[in-house]
């Protein structure tokens, strides 16, 4: 069998491409699926990026990232995320799911198990099956903000992924969560990646890198992005810190693979993280707003939902099969959502809605709601 043939084409982008067509086709949807800042990348970075190629840096690029970028990053987890790191440490990738894929490549033995915490965002359990891994999915607690990965630990565990903020839950999980999963990993000496491209956007909570926790920095692989941070979602820019013998793993890959991230991306990357940040708290203000309408709506329908504390989304249980419900959503109340199902075996009832879309939309999607839930009772 194709080692392609393990893995399911991405849920979400199903949806996307579903409501595209009916936007094409005239119907007034509303995008609730997608999982990117309706933002304009803010000009100073485009600036950087357009200077960076009028001084022709089109050129081949370092396997691991630009040496000023790398030097940022550094810089930019020391000072912010308490992670002792130099620029060894640093691989600049194509977004984060590339320095995802490439980590997993990298640490990985054929039948290893890696604990992905149920709900988990799409990609992790492909990037699992890819490296010829053992997905073992943990539901979360009716909190969502534990989970008892204690009881599903073995002598082969080899990695445990936490993303926080969330995706698809939203939750920012409490300190002594993480602290008890980096307790485990130092205890069973497994490996934790902690995917933090959500770490700027939280309402609620505070956030911590697990990297930073005492003897943890030699254990984890702490992923994150200019994706969501300075909406730059297309422009595939992301970054892994981690040991240098891991970071060495990945170069090794990403030197034969896609060569380098793209050569000019990576002056906008430098001037992302040493530029004004003012545009990442009007985004985060913006997006609390529309949380709390999205979330006070929901609460007058009576709707069961994870605690919305960071990221753009709210997953919310709508008591019906999720495929059902999105497809029912969408074709007949022209609204996108993502099931449930697409991001684990145990909450077939739940949908994430992504709320990077206008206030308007927002109000919009919950009278619809609304309808349909009148028309199912
Ligand atoms: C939790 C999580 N990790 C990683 C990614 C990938 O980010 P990038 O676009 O930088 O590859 C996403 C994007 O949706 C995400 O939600």
């Amino acid at each position: 069998m194709s080692r392609a043939d393990l893995i399911q084409p991405s849920a979400t982008m199903k949806i996307s491409e579903r409501a595209r067509q009916l936007r094409r086709e005239g119907k007034d949807v509303i995008d609730m699926g997608l999982g990117e800042p309706d933002f304009s990348t803010p000009p100073h970075i485009v600036e950087a990026a357009c200077k960076a190629l009028e001084e022709g840096k089109t050129t081949y690029a370092p396997a691991q990232g630009i040496p000023e970028l790398r030097e940022a990053i550094a810089e930019k987890v020391r000072n912010e995320n308490g992670i002792p790191a130099n620029p060894e440490n640093v691989i600049v990738t194509a977004g984060a799911k590339y320095a995802i894929y490439e980590a997993m490549q990298a640490i990985i033995e054929p039948g290893d198990e890696v604990i992905l915490l149920e709900p988990a965002w799409v990609s992790y359990e492909a990037c699992v099956l890819l490296a010829g891994g053992k997905p073992v999915f943990v539901k979360h607690d009716e909190t969502f903000k534990s989970a008892e990965i204690e009881e599903h630990i073995t002598p082969k565990t080899k990695m445990v992924v936490v993303n926080s903020p969330n995706n698809p839950i939203g939750v920012v999980y409490p300190k002594e969560f993480l602290k008890k999963v980096a307790d485990l990993a130092s205890d069973h000496g497994f490996y934790v990646m902690a995917d933090e491209v959500y770490e700027k956007i939280i309402f609620d909570g505070t956030h911590h890198s697990i990297a930073s926790f005492d003897g943890m920095f030699e254990r984890t692989i702490t992923i994150n992005a200019f994706s969501k941070t300075y909406a730059m979602t297309g422009w595939r820019l992301g970054y892994a810190v981690a040991e240098e013998e891991v970071i060495k793993r990945m170069r090794k890959i990403q030197s034969h693979s896609i060569s380098s991230p793209t050569t000019f991306v990576q002056y906008a990357g430098i001037a992302a993280l040493k530029g004004d940040q003012s545009f990442v708290e009007r985004m985060v203000s913006e997006f609390r707003r529309r949380r709390d309408v999205l979330v006070k709506g929901l609460d007058d329908l009576g709707i069961e939902y994870a605690p919305p504390d960071g990221a753009f989304y709210v997953f919310m249980n709508t008591g019906m099969d999720s495929d059902e419900f999105s497809q029912r959503f969408l074709e007949e109340y022209y609204v996108a959502v993502t099931p449930g199902s697409g991001f684990g075996r145990s909450y077939g009832t739940w949908v994430r809605l992504s709320y990077a879309t206008s206030v308007e939309s927002i109000r919009e999607m919950l009278e619809r709601l609304e309808k349909f839930l009148e028309r199912m009772a």
